[in-house]
């Protein structure tokens, strides 16, 4: 059975796997090319432009060829077992390559990097560089140990940096929406889940470079940024450290005020964030978002569970009535919000009750979507050293069916809601389907497909919904917005 997210959400997106990704226009005196794939949750597909620019004031320019790459690079994901198995596949294919090319050099990224660490060089010899989400910088010099005919690795993980200063390479070159990472590592420790060991302690970004950041996007043509973070909601950033508060009586800078910065960039740049975690979500942040029309009515909550006991063994830090609270608050500060969630089935011990549970917190909410998982046992974590992965295969894959139809009936439930609406509409580009139609996502999330008419990619329209499935508004434009200077 195979996992699957419902609705139109571009986050934690496993189906952009295997995306290669171009740097165009690069001055590239040495001519070395540089082939990068990134798997998992936008974090990875953002560190991949970090990687790019500091590989790029190298002499590298990336290519979508992978024949032509002199250093192959995959930047990786250990949330879910199935994850970390598309990975090998796909390095046992690159190794194939490097048999008839001995030049080409292979590195690993990311968490699988800093999970796996030695085993990936010494026992598999799958690679010749490991390097973790904190050592990009050093990726220079592990390609020249590579090209001394060594191999490489940098797993330590770092408590300071957050990639501030380096500016990140576009790899979507021409794009409208674009991510922008405002802290690194996690401190929650949910029981279930690798990250905080993969990518170590929370750090937040100085908010000046996001601010400077997000301003050089809409300077380049982009019109939509989304901060992230594994918990964007605990963002704190103090000036008499590095991110982190050492000195109380200093001025910080909380999330609720990151996001008001980051809105004066331009009324014209559209702001969203993810990921957001319950215990974090106070009324200072959904006020701010209700006050700037830039920040998107839209929050990802991710609930996890629908019950209380689940949710205390999942370490979560609230309770199925916390989180209740939580999306009462939305609807109250921010009406118009849209608000979809993540969801684990058949953690340790769910019972039939726990699983009903969280179908009838599921009737509560009416997410717009949701993604869904089945819990996968991660090494190290606490759950793993803790509790016992008891609950069936075939009662897991039978609890994700029954959620994936509650959420499908609830997204096309939504969506008809909208029909007769008219939307604001940022244009991304053309329908996969034809070059008649263009497609773009409104405030809340919704992914829209109209006919072109004379809209352009990166332009907002007001578009007038007329029809819908379960995963996609369809409508047609009755305004094309004239660009404020
Ligand atoms: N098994 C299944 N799903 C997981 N997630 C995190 N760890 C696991 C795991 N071990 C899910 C959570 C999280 C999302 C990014 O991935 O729902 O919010
Ligand atoms: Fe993992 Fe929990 Fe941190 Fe999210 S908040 S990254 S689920 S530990």
């Amino acid at each position: 059975m195979k996992e699957i997210e419902i609705g139109q959400h571009k986050m934690h997106d496993e189906s952009r796997q295997g995306e290669a990704l171009e740097l165009a226009n690069t001055i590239n005196p040495t001519g070395k090319k540089l082939y990068i794939e990134s798997y998992g949750c936008a974090m990875n597909f953002s560190d991949s432009e970090v990687v790019a620019s500091i590989l790029a004031k190298d002499g590298f320019s990336t290519t979508r060829n992978v024949d032509e790459a002199d250093v192959i690079l995959v930047n990786t994901c250990s949330i879910r077992d199935n994850a970390e198995a598309r990975v090998r596949k796909r390095l046992t294919d690159f190794k194939k390559q490097k048999k008839a090319n001995p030049n080409l050099t292979i590195g690993v990224l990311g968490c699988m990097a800093e999970r796996l660490k030695k085993s990936f060089l010494e026992d598999e010899k799958l690679v010749d560089i490991v390097a973790g989400p904190d050592s990009y910088r050093d990726l220079p010099n592990l390609i020249d140990v590579v090209g001394n005919g060594q191999k490489a690795v940098n797993v330590l993980l770092s408590r300071e940096e957050t990639y501030a200063d380096i500016s990140p390479v576009r790899l979507d070159q021409g794009g409208v929406s674009s991510f922008v990472s405002i802290m690194r590592g996690c401190d929650n420790m949910c029981s279930f889940c690798v990250v905080p060991f993969t990518r170590g302690r929370e750090r937040s970004r100085d908010p000046q470079t996001i601010f400077q950041e997000c301003k050089d996007l809409f300077d380049a043509g982009y019109r939509e940024v989304t901060l992230l973070g594994q918990n964007v909601n605990s963002y704190r950033w103090n000036l008499s450290s590095k991110g982190e508060i050492k000195d109380s009586n200093v001025p910080t800078t909380n999330f609720a005020q990151l996001l008001e910065l980051v809105a004066t960039v331009s009324p014209d740049l559209r702001i969203r964030f993810s990921t957001s975690h319950p215990k974090d979500m106070t009324d200072d942040v959904l006020e701010t978002i209700a006050n700037f029309e830039n920040l998107c009515p839209y929050v990802h909550l991710p609930v996890q569970s629908g019950s209380t006991s689940v949710l205390e063994r999942m370490n979560r830090g609230y309770s199925r009535e916390w989180y209740l609270d939580r999306v009462e608050a939305i609807r109250r500060i921010i009406p118009n919000s849209a608000i979809s969630t993540d969801i684990i089935i058949g953690f340790c011990g769910e019972t039939e009750e726990d699983h009903q549970e969280t179908l009838s917190l599921m009737d509560e909410v009416q997410f717009t979507f949701s993604y869904m998982y089945k819990y996968s046992e991660r090494p190290k974590t606490l759950a793993e050293r803790k509790y016992e992965d008891d609950v069936p295969e075939e009662v897991k894959s039978r609890r994700l069916v029954e959620i994936i139809d509650k959420q499908r009936a609830f997204s096309f439930e939504h969506n008809k809601t909208q029909v007769g609406l008219t939307v604001k509409v940022l244009v991304e580009g053309f329908s996969k389907k034809s070059k008649e139609e263009m497609c773009g996502r409104d405030e809340r999330n919704s992914f829209v497909v109209f006919p072109k008419e004379n809209a352009e990619k990166g332009t907002y329209v007001m578009v007038h919904i007329t029809d819908c499935t379960s995963s996609t508004l369809l409508g047609k434009i009755i305004e094309i917005c004239t660009p404020r200077i």
